[in-house]
């Protein structure tokens, strides 16, 4: 009897544990993505000079690198935005409530949604707030200021006028409930 509640004591252990480190694994993913358009960003100091042969995208290479992140890990992963400048990433109702509490709390950087549903498979869903730098306003600043890829490219941005602190959107990751807390490298 014992024996048997310290077992089961020990597996609860190991299945917090194993949860633990896949959220932490989503969490320095989005980190480095994070940093990745961080770094490229303050690679674009002309504004002027940017246009749609730099490398200085900025943002479709971290689209890349995030794509590449859901195929390696099995993940579904998003960046999604109220005003946003790829019409393909509009809030979805559950990204929109976590966007809401952004919002209403500078304070808050992350938010784990569990046991929740994404186009019908059961998972556990992170959310991670994306702020406005200074270096992001050649892009998502005044919307005359925005480069010629962009109007050209985008016809129905919403994604400008920003200040530095706002927020942008967010990265939304779902992890789905038969790959979270499982072993991966
Ligand atoms: C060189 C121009 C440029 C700069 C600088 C730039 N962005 Fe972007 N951003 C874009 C483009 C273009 C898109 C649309 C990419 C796509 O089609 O997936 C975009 C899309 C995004 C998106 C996805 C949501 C949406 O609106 O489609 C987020 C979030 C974002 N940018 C945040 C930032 C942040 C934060 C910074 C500064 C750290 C930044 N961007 C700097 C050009 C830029």
């Amino acid at each position: 009897m014992l024996l048997l509640s310290a077992c089961q004591k020990s597996s609860e252990t190991d299945s917090t544990e194993a949860r633990a480190a896949s959220k932490a694994r989503v969490e320095a993913s989005i980190d480095g993505l994070d940093v990745l358009r961080s770094t490229l960003a303050r690679q674009v100091d002309d504004p002027e000079a940017v246009d749609q042969s730099t490398f200085a995208e900025v943002c479709k290479p971290v689209g890349q690198r995030a794509q590449a992140l859901a195929q390696e890990h099995g993940w579904t992963v998003q960046q999604l935005a109220a005003r946003n400048r790829n019409p393909a990433h509009t809030l979805d109702d559950e990204a929109r409530a976590a966007y809401e509490r952004f919002e209403e709390d500078p304070d808050l950087k992350r938010v784990w949604h569990e046991d929740t549903v994404l186009d019908g498979t059961s998972g556990q869903r992170f959310f991670q707030r994306i702020t406005v730098e200074e270096t992001c306003l050649a892009c998502h600043g005044p919307e005359e200021n925005r480069p010629d890829f962009v109007k050209d490219g985008y016809p129905n941005d919403r994604a400008y006028g920003f200040e530095p602190g706002d927020l942008r959107g967010l990265y939304a990751v779902f992890v789905p409930d038969s790959l979270f807390a499982t072993a991966q490298p």
